[in-house]
Parts: C-alpha cells; structure tokens; sequence
C-alpha cells in the first residue's frame, strides 16, 4: 500500500511517499520525502512569520508533492490513501496543506486520511526503527510542543505531562535571539555549546509540583516550565553588558577607546580577536552549553521518571530538538545506565516532514479513519 502525506503545518511544505510492505520488522519504507524549508524567508524577522509563511506554502506545494511522486517513481494513480496534518499548528499554513489534500483526495477519488501533528513525531520512530518495545515513554520537543506521552500500544497516545509556557525548541530559539546569534537558535546553540564550560552559569529550570490551573483534571507532575530559563539567561547577558560598558569607560580613561562593535566580540576581518572579544566570545560559548545542559537534563529527568511510573520498555524522544547533540547521547548514555533501550528518529526525520505524516496516516487507516471534504483545520486540535 503506498500512502501520500502532506504537511504544512508550520514553516516547511513537506510530501513524501511510504509504502506499506509485507515486513513485520520493518512495515514502513519511505519511497520519497521532499521539504522546501522557509527558514530564509523568516530568518530576516527572527521568527516565522504566519502570514508569509501560508503565502510561501501556496506557492510551494505543488512544486513538493509532484516532485515527492516523481521521486518515488509513481503517479497519483499509484496512491492508495492520502494524509495530511489537521493540526495543531498555523490555522493559515495548515490550510494550504488540507485543502491541496481534499482536491487532490476528490479529484482521484483517494481516501483522506486526517494525521494530528505530534502523532506524526511520534510515528517518525516507528518509521525509523520498525516496532518499538512497548510500552514506551515517549517525548516530543519540537518548536511548538514538548509533551510527553505513553504509547501502550501501536497507535494508541495517552498525554503524561506537557509544557506549561515555552516549548523547549522555543527557548532555543529566544535564547539564540537574545544572545544575536541568528535563527532558528537550536542547531546554532548546540553547535557552540560544546566549546563552553556547562558549569560555568547556573539557570535551573523550575520544576512544576503543583497543579495546572488551567488544567485542575491532569496530574501536572511531569509538566515542564522553560519561562523561567529565559528570564535567567536575560540577567545573565544585561550583567555582562553593564560589565562591558564599565571596561569600556575604564579603558577610555586610559585611552584605549574601541568601536562598540568590535567590543561585542566581532573581530575585524584579517585581524586576530583581542582580550574583550575572546572573552565576549567564552562568556556567549560558556552561556550556550549552560542553557543546553539545564533544558536537556529537564527534559531527560522527566522523560526517565514517566519510563519509571508506566513500567516502559522502551524511551522514545523525537521533534526539531531530538535533532540535538548532547540531548541524543544523554539520552543513550541515560537509557543505558537505566537498562532502557531510547530510540530517536534520524536527523531527517526529527525536524518537520511529511513521511512521518504519511506513517501516521497508515497507522489511523488501519484504524478505519477517514475524513469527509467537510474536514477543517484545527490550529490546536487535542491528541
Ligand atoms: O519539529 P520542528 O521542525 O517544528 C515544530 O513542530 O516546531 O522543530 C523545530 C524546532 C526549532 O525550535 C529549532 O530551533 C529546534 O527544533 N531544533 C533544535 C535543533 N535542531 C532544531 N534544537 C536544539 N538542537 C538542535 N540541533
Ligand atoms: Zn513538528
């Protein structure tokens, strides 16, 4: 069975082609995965721009799912089913995807396969690994989430704790923001952190105990704040700012006077950094691994203890932050420690993409469900 996912949910178009073949080790193949990123477009405003982006789909998604068909070597009448992302995610940018889905679905008389962002992270490990020992704790961090979830069995979700404010992709990228260092922070920060000391700043992350009062029902123990880390990390570059002014104005009153921006650790090209620079550089490195050890330790300490509370067999972490260095060997080195085998989607597979979509919407297929052309979008839509 080969199965068409789309997904548009946020700031990349993404289609791909999994087929379905008779190996119960490995049930999923993908055939294609195309995504066209618009990290430039919103690069220049520091953030995805929601309006720009649903633009950027409509003129994109033609482009991507012909191309994910002619790289499977397919055409759309080889398609059995096709699914697409519901939400949650940008009302505007889902939009694009679902529609493109519904006419393609009614003009080739194909069934429509509705897919729930986070079950498609969630997927993305089935996809990678073939069936995971259940059942399993399994995170999903990305840009917008950071939940966690018991997977019992194949398909089936039950949210254990989940953010309460930022998500934790979403730290990285105000981190990054905060400390000029460009966007999307992730892959910047974990680039850097490893040539800093992770000692060197102390920014815990607070530990929620108590309930949600937005949420009194749910037990709130396994929740994550990661506000709190961002504010820290503000202090932290303010102190180091007044710092600087204060050498600066010391060292005019020796006349050393320098160009601000060669102050802030910008060395000219052609010539090797000073003192200030190399120090402005440390203390941006020694604040980069600081923040990443605080958030990947939350984010480890939590996931192990919800293994612990359903007897897991198995840890799963995927999303845009599972793409992270140190959070990956942690997690390994963890789960070893524990006796836990943790499983993470490739690199290609963490960050947004419609193969893991199309897994999900064979795994809801198989569940009997479909959508009507009624379905609409759904910007936080429950899993
Ligand atoms: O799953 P994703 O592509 O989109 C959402 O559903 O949000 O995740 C994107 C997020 C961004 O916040 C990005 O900064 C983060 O994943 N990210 C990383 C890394 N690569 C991407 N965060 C930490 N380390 C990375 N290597
Ligand atoms: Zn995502």
């Amino acid at each position: 069975m080969l199965m068409l996912g789309i997904e548009s949910s946020c700031d990349e178009t993404a289609a791909a082609v999994v087929a379905e073949v008779d190996d119960p080790a490995r049930p999923w193949q993908i055939r294609s995965s195309i995504v066209a990123s618009q990290v430039e477009i919103h690069r220049e405003w520091g953030g995805v721009v929601p309006e720009l982006a649903s633009r950027q789909h409509i003129r994109d998604i033609c482009g991507v799912v012909e191309r994910a068909l002619g790289d499977a070597s397919v055409t759309l009448r080889d398609i059995d089913a096709i699914a697409v992302t519901q939400g949650p995610g940008l009302v505007g940018s889902l939009l694009v995807g679902l529609s493109f889905a519904k006419s393609l679905a009614a003009s080739a008389n194909l069934p429509l396969v509705p897919v729930h962002h986070l079950a498609g992270h969630i997927e993305s490990l089935f996809l990678h690994h073939g069936p995971l020992p259940l059942p399993a704790a399994v995170l999903v961090v990305s840009g917008g989430h950071t939940s966690l979830f018991e997977v019992r069995e194949p398909g089936a979700y039950r949210l254990l704790g989940r953010t309460r404010d930022d998500a934790a992709g979403e730290a990285y990228d105000k981190v990054a923001k905060l400390l000029g260092l460009g966007y999307p922070g992730g892959p910047i920060i974990d680039r850097i952190a490893p040539e800093g000391d992770d000692r060197a700043f102390d920014l815990p992350v607070a530990r929620m105990t108590h309930r949600d009062r937005n949420a009194p029902g749910e037990p709130g123990r396994l929740d994550f704040s990661f506000s709190g880390i961002k504010t820290a990390v503000l202090r932290h570059v303010r102190a180091q700012e007044r710092h600087g002014e204060a050498q600066e104005r010391h060292g005019e009153r020796h006349g050393e006077a320098r160009r601000g921006t060669e102050r802030r650790g910008e060395a000219q090209e052609g010539r090797a950094p000073d003192e200030s620079e190399q120090a402005q550089a440390r203390f941006v490195a020694d604040l980069c691994a600081s923040f990443q050890r605080s958030v990947v330790e939350a984010l480890l300490d939590r996931t192990f203890e919800a293994a612990v509370m359903i007897g897991a067999r198995s840890i799963g972490i995927a999303g845009g932050v599972s793409a992270n260095s140190r959070l990956r060997a942690d997690a390994t080195a963890r789960g070893r420690r524990a006796g836990l085998p943790v499983f993470l989607p490739s690199l290609a597979l963490s960050t947004d993409n419609a193969a893991m979509i199309a897994a999900a919407g064979l795994r809801r297929y198989h569940q009997g469900i479909r959508a009507g052309l009624d379905l609409n979008a759904d910007a936080s839509l429950r899993l």
